[in-house]
């Protein structure tokens, strides 16, 4: 038996691969970055071929890293940035637009017409959703309506549909020679097309968005075999046997996997999900209802979901189009260079407000700034603000749900950033616990596909990996945390209804 299992990350800003040994240690990574589009205000594209090519690459580099063949790979797990919207021709690979991505807006005025009658929770009870550009539907739409012959096309059978995952899978499954069109149940849930009763696809919401059918991938588990990597690939043969959207993934690496346990992942954006088991929870907190995960013929795990659309990419921009930075971890000195705040907030909607919000109509403001306020308090607002909307997301969770939340099990790129784990704790009022393998994302796909070909006997054996890193406990005077947390919704109101 193969010792390894890969799991290929495909996310907002990256491309991973990285290779896992039994014990769930991270033994090689590949990474590379693909470029971000930003054509206009709003709008936010990706190269899918970009991607694929990246993908193809970094399975290289990992594997060359840790000096292995596809021969010592049981199974391939697949991850991915869950709503991106990619079409492509299934017998040329082509395709006819770049990828529409998560935090695009452009289908704002599309969601408005819809909500014209019945509001933005008209889905909501089948779907889980809020109706929102965020999600794949509006987006699919669009390419549908602005590609010139796409509609006629996709009517004929020959284009599909597919967020990253089903990008990746299918490729890597022979593309028009074969490959397989499947999506999991995690990154179905995220479309705004699939019931979350049935976890079939939906005709009234196909008719809202008038999608066609013949587009759509088949709906699987997020464990079971889907196909096998095709003979020019580096992992010719080897199966690939897990799918779970990024965020589901984290959950599931985590070891999150009953009722009542949770994980918040620092990354382009903030996502924290609460699982729910196989009860469906309807939020009337702002959060929303989604998928947790499907293991093979198994009922669903349903979940609880905060979804921020800005955090770690608030740094980026800090470092990008303000020039504050030169890399993404020089704000952690910046912050520290100034003892506090200094009465500066930083809201980051710059897709408008997500979660608990839901406000299309918000954008991004910097508030509260005196003469005195310099770049170290922009840097110390813009860490903060990570933690202020993760904190908004709790309360609608402890809102939602009987039992509070006692701790909070983080992960992602910024749970490195101590200033910012320590203020979390400290806004929040629990602790903030990190595991010893932070790759939760990379790990939670590794996991599905090593379930599913019998390399992990069963989810007690994946709970026994799971590790203590790191713990953050709540210093604030409860008198301070009250203080800044006015000030945080003050700002945000500043930011509401901007758009007119
Ligand atoms: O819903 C969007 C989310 O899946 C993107 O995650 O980690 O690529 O920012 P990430």
């Amino acid at each position: 038996m193969p010792e390894y299992v890969i799991s290929i990350d495909q996310g907002t800003t990256s491309s991973r691969a990285i290779i896992f040994d039994r014990a769930g240690s991270l033994v090689a990574v590949g990474q590379k970055e693909h470029a971000q589009l930003m054509p206009q205000a709003g709008y936010v594209e990706h190269d899918p071929l970009q991607i694929w090519q990246n993908v193809q690459e970094v399975i290289g580099v990992a594997l060359g890293r840790a000096d292995l063949t596809g021969q010592d790979i049981a199974g391939i797990g697949i991850t991915n940035q869950r709503e991106t919207t990619i079409v492509w021709d299934r017998h040329t690979g082509e395709p006819i637009h770049n990828a529409i991505v998560w935090q695009d807006t452009r289908t704002q005025p599309l969601i408005d017409e819809l909500a014209a009658s019945g509001g933005t929770d008209r889905f909501r009870s089948t779907t889980g959703l809020p109706l929102a550009s965020y999600f794949s539907a509006s987006k699919i739409a669009w390419l549908l309506e602005h590609v010139p012959g796409a509609r006629e096309r996709a009517e004929a059978g020959d284009l599909l549909f597919g967020t990253p995952d089903t990008w990746v899978l299918w490729n890597l499954t022979g593309g028009p020679e074969g490959g397989v069109h499947i999506t999991d149940v995690t990154n179905a849930s995220r479309t705004l097309l699939m019931e979350l009763t049935t976890l079939s696809w939906h005709d009234e919401l196909l008719r809202a968005f008038n999608i066609p059918r013949a587009m759509l991938p088949e709906i699987r588990s997020s464990s079971e075999v889907y196909g096998h990597a095709e003979p020019s690939s580096l992992l010719h043969g080897v199966p690939v046997a897990g799918i779970l959207g990024d965020q589901q993934a984290a959950t599931f690496g985590q070891a999150a996997f009953e009722a009542g346990t949770s994980k918040n992942t620092y990354g382009t954006g903030c996502f924290l999900i609460f699982q729910t088991g196989t009860e469906i929870v309807h939020s009337t907190n702002g959060l929303i209802t989604t998928v947790g995960y499907q293991l093979g013929d198994a009922p669903a795990h349903y979940a609880l979901e905060g979804s921020i659309a800005v955090t770690g990419s608030l740094i980026q921009w800090l470092r990008d189009q303000l020039g504050l930075i030169r890399s993404a971890d020089e704000v952690e000195a910046l912050a520290g260079s100034v003892p506090d705040n200094g009465g500066v907030y930083v809201v980051p909607a710059f897709s408008g407000l997500f979660a608990p919000y839901w406000r299309p109509d918000a954008r991004g403001a910097i508030v509260g700034l005196t003469r005195y306020a310099n770049r170290g308090h922009i840097a110390r607002a813009a860490l903060e603000a990570v933690a202020y909307q993760t904190r908004d997301v709790l309360d609608a969770v402890n809102a939602d749900v009987p039992v509070p939340l006692a701790e909070l099990r983080v992960d992602g790129g910024m749970v490195a950033n101590d200033t910012l784990m320590q203020f979390q704790a400290d806004v929040l009022g629990v602790p903030v616990v990190r595991p010893r393998v932070a790759e939760t994302t990379a790990l939670g796909a590794a996991y599905a596909a090593g379930l599913a070909v019998g390399f992990w006997s069963g989810i007690d054996e994946l709970r026994a990996n799971w590790r203590e890193d790191r713990r953050w406990e709540p210093h604030l005077e409860q008198a301070e945390q009250d203080r800044l947390l006015r000030q945080w919704r003050k700002a945000v109101s500043k930011s509401i209804d901007w758009v007119d």
